[in-house]
């Protein structure tokens, strides 16, 4: 069964009748997580871990099942969970644990594909260390990421690669297993964003093969968090920075402070809900409503589709433009009739020139997801082609 129309219900931000193509910014939480997150607050059990009583003992429990609910969604070992308030912070806390180890000589290769999160942490990481970035640049045509593009820069003085799983402008999906390889074959370590990619493939970070990989819950009908999953051997190799009570070893190390526990259960319940979902019927639901946004918006005259012209190995999510009127005007135009666009770079900065875009302006920017539909997309054409 594919079918997946009335699966709107069960997101209560949705009842005021909006399109909602902002999903790539974040998506409207799903009933059971937000039941979960409030259950837990109502539950007695806001203590904090490792203490000698039951409430203490719940907390210890929620982790345990948020993170092998997170080791089934992503194929990995639920030992590696690290959560925190975004990946974002995350990636910063990685960064300057990896970045005590880095020297002059050392090398990390970014993308210019990358939400901005896989790429300045790194930076800042290489300036306080010495260390050097190597950009990869993307398909100008494309607006794909070749291998070769980031495999030309991977040498003997490579120690990381930063790549994403799915890039959060134009939607298209680099061959991460093939970095992953080339990297690991000079001894080198690969961070996977998977913001993007989550909540629309089903990911298996055994297959990939990478050493680190990031995703964001409020990406997937989930609470604000992010969740980074570190290779267990490594997590505990890292110079991490940390108080000296915090755990020595496991996810504990890169953590900062107490949890967030009501969005650690928000975040098992939203997980639990793509799995239960199951990600083949999202894909399938989404390629079908992604397919009717990109064929309505090239058949558009006065319409610019940003990047990639098909669908082919792509999250359902696109840029576009308009002859004639800002990005930010479109979006003003299109919340009148009630749908919800980004405009800008959406932090995606170093895409936005080799796309022909304005680096600041950027595009208009719309996904789909999971509770989006027909109608959705025909109120966004019609929107458009009013202008
Ligand atoms: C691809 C990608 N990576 C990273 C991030 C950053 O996530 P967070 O807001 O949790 O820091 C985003 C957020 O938009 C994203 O789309």
């Amino acid at each position: 069964m594919t079918d997946l129309s009335d699966i709107r219900r069960r997101f209560p931000g949705l009842a005021d009748g909006w399109s909602r193509f902002d999903g790539p910014a974040g998506t409207q939480p799903v009933d059971v997580s937000i039941d979960a997150v409030a259950e837990w607050q109502r539950s007695g059990n806001n203590a904090n871990s490792h203490g000698a009583f039951p409430a203490a003992e719940a907390c210890d429990a929620l982790t345990a099942r948020v993170s092998a609910t997170m080791g089934e969604l992503l194929g990995a070992d639920p030992g590696g969970m690290v959560f925190g308030p975004s990946t974002t912070a995350n990636m910063m806390a990685l960064t300057r644990a990896i970045g005590s180890d880095l020297g002059p000589g050392d090398e990390i290769v970014c993308t210019a594909l990358d939400h901005d999160s896989n790429v300045t942490p790194w930076v800042l990481a290489a300036g306080d260390s010495g260390a050097t970035v190597r950009m990869a640049g993307m398909d100008p045509e494309s607006g794909r990421l070749p291998v070769d593009a980031v495999v030309d820069l991977i040498g003997p003085r490579t120690r990381w690669v930063a790549v994403t799983g799915s890039s959060n402008a134009v939607g298209t999906i680099p061959d991460t297993t093939a970095i992953a390889g080339a990297a690991h074959a000079v001894g080198a370590r690969v961070v996977v964003d998977g913001v993007h990619l989550t909540p629309h493939r089903r990911v298996d970070i055994g297959a990939i093969g990478c050493d680190v990989f990031t995703t964001s819950s409020y990406k997937w009908y989930g609470p604000h968090a992010g969740i980074m999953w570190v290779e267990p051997t490594l997590l505990d190799s890292l110079h991490a920075y940390r108080v000296r009570p915090s755990p020595a070893t496991g996810p504990g190390r890169l953590q900062y402070g107490t949890p967030s526990w009501e969005a650690l259960a928000g975040i098992d319940a939203a997980a639990g809900f793509l799995l239960e979902t199951g990600m083949e019927r999202i894909i399938a639901h989404e390629a079908a409503t992604f397919d009717r946004l990109l064929t309505g918006l090239l058949d558009l005259p006065g319409v610019r589709v940003v990047g990639p012209r098909d669908a082919a190995n792509r999250a359902p999510t696109l840029m576009f433009l308009v002859e004639g009127r800002s990005p930010l005007e479109v979006a003003r135009e299109l919340a009148v009739a009630e749908v919800a666009v980004w405009d800008g770079h959406n932090y995606a900065v170093e895409a936005m020139v080799p796309l022909g875009l304005d680096a600041e302006e950027g595009a208009v920017r719309a996904g789909v997801c999971v509770y989006m539909g027909d109608d959705d997309v025909d109120r966004l054409l019609a929107a458009v082609a009013a202008l």
